[in-house]
């Protein structure tokens, strides 16, 4: 069963309460998800293997350690997803960026993709699957699918606000990936919005309605 794991950081906190936050604009929520994406993502990365190296200071020999191991792919889920990329670039620069377009139907609540562009070499990447929001778990699950279809071996999927629901949907679709969360909230709504969330993401990240 995939873990499931919830940042209590208090400066993931703190930047979440601003982001929740009706009256935070656009170029404030943007520069907070940035940043709770980068914060996130140094959690994350907590496990990675590292190697010993030498390393010639201006005074001796030092044995220090550099990373090792598989290289990352992050895969935005369109749109609202890209809010969360350059957080983890800030990081991570060297890692490789596809991307996972979807958008829930307002009627069904269901996914529809409209386009995937992903590196070619995603079977040997571990992969960082990222969209600000887990709500009926439908986008995730399609979004992960269509990766696992493409050879993806090795995923992770990370939020910053989730529905108990779309928590259960995504253990159960996909028992293999593990999920990490800033906030887990109470509920969804009648229209499959976040109780009490922060709204529709994409908006609030690109100043649409
Ligand atoms: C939002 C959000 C997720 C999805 C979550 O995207 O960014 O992708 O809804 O809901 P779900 O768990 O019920 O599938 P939306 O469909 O609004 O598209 P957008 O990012 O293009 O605005
Ligand atoms: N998508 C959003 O952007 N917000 C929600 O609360 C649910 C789905």
């Amino acid at each position: 069963m995939a873990k499931v794991y919830v940042f209590d950081h208090p400066l993931i906190q703190h930047k979440m309460t601003y982001i929740r936050d009706k009256n935070t604009g656009t170029k404030e929520f943007r520069e907070l998800v940035d940043e709770v994406a980068t914060l996130m993502m140094f959690e994350i990365t907590r496990d990675m293997s590292l190697e010993e190296v030498d390393v010639e200071t201006p005074v001796a020999t030092a044995k220090s350690k550099v990373l090792a191991g598989k290289k990352l792919g992050i895969i935005p889920i369109l749109r609202a997803g890209i809010g969360m990329v350059d957080g983890i670039l800030n990081l991570i620069p060297a890692a490789k960026v596809g991307h996972v377009g979807l958008y829930r139907d307002p009627e069904t609540l269901k996914p529809v993709e409209y386009y995937v562009k992903l590196p070619n070499d995603i079977a040997d990447r571990e992969l960082i699957l990222v969209d600000p929001m887990l709500a009926t778990g439908g986008s995730a699950i399609a979004a992960a699918e269509s990766l696992k279809t493409r050879g993806a071996k090795n995923i992770k999927f990370m939020c910053l606000i989730a529905a108990p629901e779309g928590v259960e949907a995504m253990q159960k679709a996909h028992p293999d990936i593990d999920i990490y969360i800033a906030g887990l909230d109470e509920k969804l709504n009648e229209k499959g919005y976040i109780v009490p969330g922060l709204g529709d993401a994409g908006d609030r990240l690109f100043g649409t309605k």
